[in-house]
């Protein structure tokens, strides 16, 4: 199939009471545009067209940050959705081919119900409007049938008590040849009770020149528009749900999967285990048989096959850990290349550094990389030992099978081989501990007393 994708999104949105233009709002780490334009995909699509008004020049930027090739048109007042069709035309003056119409706040259609769409239009139908039944069809415009044929739809605003107790409802993506779409699109009128140019006249203006329309249907949460904060928040349910089935059908242990939440772009291998209470920001892969403990935090990181991660971990961006890494309690990794088989257990935070193969760092160890300008790198090398509590005060390399002493400021590079200590020599004095607990439990006393 290879058609051409139409994407509306001039709408102001104004329930969603914000500042941002509605399609930018995020589900999953991503914006719903992206998500609504995801579908294409695992399609083979001609060409992509977004169509922008509120908030144009930020949903303009963002659409061509996901994909320079889109196209985007500007529809400057919002009088309709064949009119904002129409203001797509210039990209199809010599397509041929279909063309669907997509609603950038309509994020859930799946490439399979395209993909039947498109067979109902190798099947004969002219115009292939997708609908589902709802279970309340509130507002919905609704489709009017005879038999088989898609006849006519009709707004809620402009339907009859009669055809508003239809619960056939339209979902707004409707697939046609590009030029008919057009065509069709720019003689409709705005004779109606909202005063807007409706796409949705279409279907009764093609009937009339006797095209035929068919309705192909799809479930109610597959066409899961958002309106407002709290539609939002249902999308994002919906999904969660998906993403954490999904992880499962293709062999991830989640052990509290409702608890486990995931980014649109999230890879998990088969035979990871996902422990309680994971939030996997953007960009992350995580290779098979890894185990991500509970509360940790992943973001734009890498975990090798094998590794441990957590509990209580944070990967930031740019956290690449080899096969079989251990990163503990209480770790922190940005940035940060880590070799097959290397240990941070404890209490650390490891940022613009390169750790060599089954080197050991100690609890408490920090890379000092920033001087408050300038962010300096920390290199170490293989089968290092990093005593607890070191200070890596960067730029600085320490060498292969090199270590440092517990509580050691490291300054200087380390070479390969050799151990810095960097503390300050430990002296006792006699018995002066005793004195001193002898003296303020004195004090206590008599302060009691007072
Ligand atoms: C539309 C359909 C309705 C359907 C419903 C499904 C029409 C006339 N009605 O109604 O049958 O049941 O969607 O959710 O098409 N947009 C523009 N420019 C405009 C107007 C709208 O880009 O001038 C965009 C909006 O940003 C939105 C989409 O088109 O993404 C739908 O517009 P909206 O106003 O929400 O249409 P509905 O009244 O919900
Ligand atoms: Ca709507």
């Amino acid at each position: 199939m290879s058609i051409h994708l139409i994407v509306l999104a001039a709408g102001e949105g104004s329930r969603m009471e914000s500042d941002h233009p509605k399609v930018l709002h995020e589900i999953a780490g991503a914006p719903m545009i992206a998500h609504a334009l995801g579908v294409a995909d695992t399609l083979e699509v001609s060409a992509r067209v977004v169509v922008v008004g509120h908030g144009g020049d930020t949903v303009r930027a963002t659409v061509l940050n996901l994909d320079e090739d889109i196209r985007v048109f500007e529809q400057p007042e919002q009088l309709g959705t064949a009119h904002a069709v129409s203001m797509a035309a210039p990209a199809f003056k010599d397509a041929t081919g279909d063309a669907v119409v997509l609603y950038g706040d309509t994020p859930f259609i799946r490439p399979e119900t395209l993909t039947a769409m498109a067979d109902a239009r190798k099947n004969g139908a002219d115009i292939v409007v997708l609908g589902f039944n709802a279970a309340d069809p509130a507002r919905y415009g609704r489709l009017i049938t005879d038999g088989n044929t898609l006849t006519r739809i009709v707004e809620w605003k402009d339907a009859t008590k009669a055809e508003r107790a239809i619960t056939l409802c339209n979902s707004g993506v409707i697939m046609a040849e590009a030029a008919t779409l057009l065509r069709l699109s720019a003689t409709v009128g705005n004779d109606n009770a909202a005063g807007e140019y409706y796409l949705t006249d279409i279907v009764e203006l093609g009937h009339a020149e006797g095209l035929t329309a068919k309705v192909v249907t799809c479930s109610e949460a597959e066409t899961l528009g958002i309106n407002t904060r709290a539609d939002l928040a249902v999308a994002e349910a919906v999904f969660q749900a998906n993403a954490r089935h999904e992880a499962m059908v293709n062999g991830v242990t989640l052990q509290a999967p409702d608890s486990v939440y995931f980014s649109y772009d999230t890879h998990i291998g088969r035979d990871a285990i996902v422990e309680p209470n994971v939030i996997f920001a953007p960009g992350v892969t995580v290779e098979s048989g890894a185990t991500i403990r509970a509360f940790s935090h992943l973001e734009g990181c890498h975990v090798g096959s094998g590794a441990v991660v957590g509990p209580y971990a944070r990967l930031r961006p740019g956290a690449e850990l080899s096969n079989n890494v251990k990163i503990g309690n209480f770790v922190e990794v940005k940035n940060a290349q880590i070799g097959d088989g290397a240990k941070v257990n404890h209490l650390s935070y490891i940022g613009d550094a390169e750790v060599g193969a089954d080197t050991n760092i100690g609890a408490g160890t920090i890379t000092c990389n920033y001087d408050g300008v300038f962010k300096h790198k920390t290199i170490i090398g293989k089968r290092v030992f990093i005593g607890s509590n070191t200070m890596l005060v960067a730029p600085i390399t320490i060498g292969d099978e090199a270590m440092t002493a517990t509580g050691t400021i490291v300054t200087r590079d380390v070479p390969d081989g050799d151990m810095a200590i960097g503390r300050h020599r430990q002296e006792n004095k006699t018995g002066l501990a005793r004195r001193l607990f002898q003296k303020l439990r004195a004090a206590k006393v008599a302060v009691k007393k007072g």
